[in-house]
């Protein structure tokens, strides 16, 4: 029998995994920035400028955002980069892409992102192509996980470095019991008044809690090959933000 894998609280078969994660954000892309900004109470603005920071790119670099959906990543990284560098979005929903498109408009920084649709976890880019790679809520809907972050140590060039935000569980009892209430309480509901449906957001609610803990993780980087792994939680854990780099 083939081997399943988890998709939250289920056990589903790898294809039928990717296939839900994708139809779940071709659902949703158009209203994903607001239910972002709504549902994290406009905590993932501070959660993205910690971890650009730690990333600190330079001009010039060649930057990925991995699952970039709407390219909030990629948006600071052309900027960061400045004319000199090349920023790369790649995600596997063309829908989530094209709202990203609209919005580098809007900034005026559709010249500054090549948009490539394409599986992190098996991209279509050279060994040794990037400077950087960010993935922002991305790593968790990896189907595997181990897979993904070789993919990523692939592309990396040596020295480069890799960061991940994800959602995580508050370290704090009481923050904790609160969470959960407002995972899968508040969370789909809000979540269907937003986009018009629940099931990506209990998917999200039951994602987060089968997603291995930090220390797990910091594990999976370095024996996927990168040096000085680390997590950094923000917000009393409500996000951590993964680091390392390729040697
Ligand atoms: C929660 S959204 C995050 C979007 C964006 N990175 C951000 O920080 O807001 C997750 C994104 O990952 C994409 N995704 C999920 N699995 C993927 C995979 N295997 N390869 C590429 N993109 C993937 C989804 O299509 C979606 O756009």
């Amino acid at each position: 029998m083939r081997k399943k894998v988890t998709y939250g609280y289920q056990n589903v078969l790898p294809e039928e995994k990717r296939g839900l994660i994708l139809s779940h954000f071709e659902a949703i892309a158009d209203r994903y920035d607001l239910a972002d900004t709504l549902l994290s109470f406009g905590l993932h603005f501070f959660w993205r400028r910690r971890a650009l920071q730690i990333l600190n790119l330079k001009h010039g670099d060649k930057a990925l955002d991995l699952c970039s959906g709407t390219g909030d990543f990629a948006l600071s990284a052309a900027r960061s980069v400045g004319a000199g560098g090349i920023t790369v979005a790649c995600d596997i929903s063309r829908q989530m892409m094209l709202a990203g498109q609209k919005k580098a408009c809007r900034h005026g920084l559709h010249k500054s992102i090549e948009w490539i649709q394409g599986d992190a976890e098996e991209m279509g880019f050279s060994d040794d192509s990037f400077d950087a790679v960010v993935v922002g809520y991305g790593i968790r809907n990896f189907v595997f996980l181990e897979h993904g972050l070789e993919e990523i140590f692939r592309v990396l060039k040596s020295g480069g470095k890799f960061m991940a935000m994800e959602f995580s569980i508050p370290k704090n009892v009481w923050l904790k019991r609160l969470y959960g209430y407002y995972s899968f309480k508040v969370l789909p509901r809000a979540g269907k008044m937003i986009t018009g449906t629940s099931e990506p957001f209990n998917y999200l609610a039951e994602s987060i809690r089968v997603f291995p803990p930090p220390e797990k993780v910091l594990d999976l980087l370095s024996a996927a090959g990168m040096k000085n792994p680390g997590f950094v939680l923000l917000n009393n854990g409500l996000a951590v933000l993964f680091y390392a780099e390729k040697p």
